[in-house]
């Protein structure tokens, strides 16, 4: 939520940073701003909307050229997405300018403090008040990075600053709490930003801040320290992918490119998990085998369409494992008071590893004594650093706010990880293991097969570009699957799109059923429980019977349900446990197409940003 771009370096800062935000903008586009340093002053510009209105204003109004340089695009909370809140916010010389990404819950005792003092704010954001103080700070101690460590001192909440000093031109200064801050190495330049893909094109040598660290950027340094100015230790690290994956590639839309890489992200994830002996190894977890055999309980806590794998997961622990094992939202999870103990494993699934819901969730889980696992996609994010192990999905980044091939991903790792506790806990013979972990590598071709035989449900999802509501029903681990579909159908094409439970239509639902209506039907597999199978062919007829136009998807070989489909979506057999790997992605290319004839932009839906870095 809200991207941060620094740059000190010999290169144009605004170039760079402007690249940087397009890079970032998936975080939030409610508006979008830069300011330089140069001539010995600071030159600033924002505009409301998306980058591009910024892009327009600087070609319209140039800025004076300059080597040091922030810049954000921002997800609003506090104040409107106007020009006024839009950040750099300045302080009232205008020598200060800062950029922030969260919250400063006492911003509004601040504020008031500062205008006691005679600063006139103008505008609505919590961030202008940092502005002000670092203004009033660095004008005692005469040095920026000093300055932001006695104003950090003093902020409450959630916070990544980045910030310049018109009177100190040579130095970018960054904080960070709780919300992401990586800094890039380069030679003779260094950046700052959310994520390493705002830099990725220019170096791939990164440092993970920790939490409560303020960084000082020069051309030739780079020093990180505490807030009470103590030096800090660091982890340095090597990026494994380049600018190129990163990059649309010819796709249309990135999240066309990324259902795409499904195959890959699958294989990738799967890669390196069985040893020389045929056991399952995941490197990252390193929670000992005697915590995990002694685990009474798995707690899975996540937001979204992470929040979907964890519900598909619930099935495979329970199953290969008998643990009892909750799926909770992560919002959700520390407000009710939960029971957990040391016999608690929670797992904590996100894509960004920056979900502010989810590590709230595990810093409560921790705090109450449990193990926290994570399953992450982005490598020395806070979620991860702040678990006792980690279980990595090797999806690559993923831009597209609508997750797609981070959630496969997530599904595999669960899926991994539930074969391993059955592993190091004897419910599960080698063989067993060996015989899924062979299905989960044939999963690859099945999803490539499915995507090769899409064009059907595209030509569906424009044929009904017009309705207004869509459901989808599952039953079992189609269930899950139903509420995904209907995410993506009300994330991308603004659509009241609803999943439920095959089994709870009697119960309420079947109302809603009229003329025409479509719902998309998510069908087990017969040859698992067939009880299943045939409840909800049961389902699909009693839809039918009162006008539904039925989409069902269902495996290949299963006739049952051809008298009942209106549309038919095939998908290939695989074992129960793993369908929601093949069954998700028409759902996906559906919800893409649909929007697209909508009008809609699929990367980046309204009011959404893909990383939720506030609660
Ligand atoms: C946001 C995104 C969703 C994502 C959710 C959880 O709401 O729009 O696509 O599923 O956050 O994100 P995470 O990074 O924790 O998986």
């Amino acid at each position: 939520m809200c991207g941060i771009v620094g740059y000190v370096g010999g290169q144009s800062a605004l170039d760079v940073v402007v690249a940087g935000l397009k890079r970032l903008e998936y975080r939030g586009y409610d508006s979008a701003g830069v300011a330089v340093l140069a001539d010995g002053g600071l030159a600033a510009a924002k505009k409301a909307g998306k980058l591009v209105n910024l892009e327009k204003e600087l070609v319209d109004r140039p800025l004076p050229g300059g080597s040091v340089g922030i810049g954000h695009t921002r997800w609003a909370t506090h104040g409107g997405p106007t020009d006024a809140n839009a950040h750099p916010h300045l302080d009232n010389a205008g020598r200060v300018a800062v950029v922030h990404n969260g919250i400063i819950e006492n911003f509004a005792a601040l504020r008031e403090e500062l205008a006691e003092r005679g600063h006139t704010l103008l505008s609505e954001t919590d961030t202008e008040t940092v502005a002000h103080l670092l203004a009033e700070e660095f004008s005692s101690v005469g040095d920026l990075a000093e300055a932001m460590r006695l104003v950090c001192r003093r902020l409450d909440g959630a916070f990544t600053l980045v910030a310049v000093h018109a009177d100190q031109p040579d130095v970018v200064v960054g904080a960070r709490r709780n919300s992401p801050l990586v800094v890039g190495v380069g030679e003779g330049e260094n950046f700052l930003a959310s994520d390493v893909s705002a830099f990725i094109a220019h170096t791939r040598s990164a440092i993970e801040l920790g939490q409560d660290q303020v960084v000082e950027l020069t051309r030739d340094g780079v020093t990180v320290t505490d807030f009470d100015g103590a030096p800090a230790d660091v982890r340095a690290y090597h990026v494994d992918w380049d600018a190129s994956a990163a990059e649309k590639g010819g796709y249309a839309s990135f999240m066309l490119k990324e259902i795409a890489e499904q195959p890959k992200a699958v294989a990738d994830t799967l890669l390196g998990r069985i040893d020389g002996a045929g056991r399952l190894t995941l490197d990252e977890v390193r929670i000992p085998g005697a915590v995990l055999r002694e685990a009474d309980k798995v707690v899975i806590v996540a937001c979204g369409t992470a929040f979907h794998a964890g519900l598909i997961a619930k099935y495979a622990i329970e199953h290969w494992t008998r643990i009892p094992c909750e799926v909770e939202l992560a919002s959700e999870f520390r407000y009710r008071d939960p029971i957990l103990d040391q016999r608690t494993l929670v797992i904590a699934i996100s894509q960004s590893g920056e979900t502010m819901d989810t590590l709230m969730a595990l810093r409560h889980a921790r705090e109450q004594g449990a193990k926290v696992l994570a399953v992450c996609n982005t490598n020395g994010s806070t979620i991860p650093r702040e678990s006792d192990a980690v279980l990595y999905t090797h999806a690559g980044p993923e831009v597209a706010v609508a997750s797609t091939k981070a959630f496969l991903t997530q599904l595999v790792a669960c899926y991994l990880l539930a074969l391993y506790l059955g592993q190091v806990r004897g419910t599960q013979w080698g063989d067993e293991i060996h015989a899924v972990v062979r299905d989960l590598a044939r999963i690859g071709d099945d999803v490539e097969r499915v995507l090769e035989t899409m064009e059907p449900v595209r030509a569906l999802a424009r044929s009904l570009a017009d309705k207004d509501t869509v459901l989808f029903l599952g039953r079992h681990v189609g269930y899950p699957v139903a509420l995904e579909g209907a995410l993506k159908l009300k994330e991308l094409a603004y659509m009241h799109a609803e999943g439920f439970a095959a089994g709870e239509l009697k119960h309420g639902p079947i109302a809603l059923v009229e003329e025409d209506l479509p719902v998309v039907v998510v069908v087990p597999s017969p040859r698992g429980r067939s009880v299943l199978h045939d409840k909800i062919v049961s389902n699909i007829q009693e839809i039918r019977a009162r006008g539904a136009r039925t989409i069902v998807i269902a495996e290949e070989g299963d006739d049952a349900v051809v008298p009942y489909a209106d549309h038919l979506v095939r998908i290939p057999a695989t074992p129960t446990l793993l369908q929601p790997l093949v069954a998700t992605v028409p759902l996906q290319v559906f919800a893409c197409e649909l929007a697209t004839a909508r009008g809609n932009e699929v990367d980046q839906p309204r009011n959404l940003a893909k990383s939720v870095t506030v609660e």
